[in-house]
């Protein structure tokens, strides 16, 4: 069954630890911290994860889009993180970076944007414990699921296998009933999702009809 990671920034910014109670189903809580120059919008900080923490036994999934990340590991690491996501495409130093992030103590992940190709990765895998797959352009949630995602996941995926690791699959973007048992089928652990789960009267039963289609 894939793991879900609701996305909070679909969630009510004014009232999250509402919010949040809605999902007690999720394996994750996905946070996005945006900086308005590594993608053209302007989210949460290390405040939300710190107050989040304090608020929520659920892990906190954080997915940096912010310029040269290394500036801000430790403080997201003292605030709560369980996992911390960085872009390959936003550093010089991204095995320095996941470097920090293990020597953290947390779970060290890497980014890759629809534009990127996994050779851009490949050599950090030994170092990862999840690979977080974009299916959309970061920066904004409730766009279109680019379907290109699939194939990178499933090479991804053959990757993986043949050379014995053992990191986690995650993927961020348009997911959905209609795609999250392709994505399942590719390699996916865990699915990110925002507008399907947030966007909805009921997140609680989004989140269980996305692990249903994948059982
Ligand atoms: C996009 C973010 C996503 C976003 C996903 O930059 O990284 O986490 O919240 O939202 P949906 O699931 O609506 O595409
Ligand atoms: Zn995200």
């Amino acid at each position: 069954m894939i793991k879900v990671a609701p996305s909070i920034l679909s969630a009510d910014a004014a009232n999250l630890v509402a919010d949040v109670k809605k999902v007690s189903g999720a394996d994750y809580l996905h946070v996005d911290v945006m900086d308005g120059q590594f993608v053209p919008n302007l989210s949460f900080g290390i405040a939300t994860v710190r107050d989040l923490a304090k608020n929520t036994k659920t892990k906190l999934d954080v997915h940096m889009m912010v310029a040269e990340p290394e500036r801000f590991i430790s403080d997201f690491i003292e605030a709560g993180a369980s996992v911390i996501g960085v872009h390959v495409e936003s550093t010089n130093h991204i095995a320095r970076a996941i470097q920090m992030i293990k020597d953290g103590g947390i779970r060290a992940e890497v980014v890759v944007n629809p534009g990127t190709p996994l050779t851009a990765l490949e050599d950090l895998l030994p170092m990862v414990d999840q690979v977080l797959v974009m299916s959309v352009n970061p920066g904004f949630g409730g766009q279109k699921f680019l379907p290109m995602a699939i194939d990178k996941v499933q090479r991804l995926s053959n990757l993986r296998q043949a050379r014995g690791l053992e990191f986690d699959i995650e993927i961020d973007g348009g997911i959905s009933e209609e795609n999250v048992k392709d994505v399942y089928d590719a390699g996916v652990d865990i699915a990110v999702a925002g507008s399907y789960v947030f966007n909805s009267k009921d997140p609680e039963s989004q989140v269980e009809k996305l692990k249903g289609l994948t059982k």
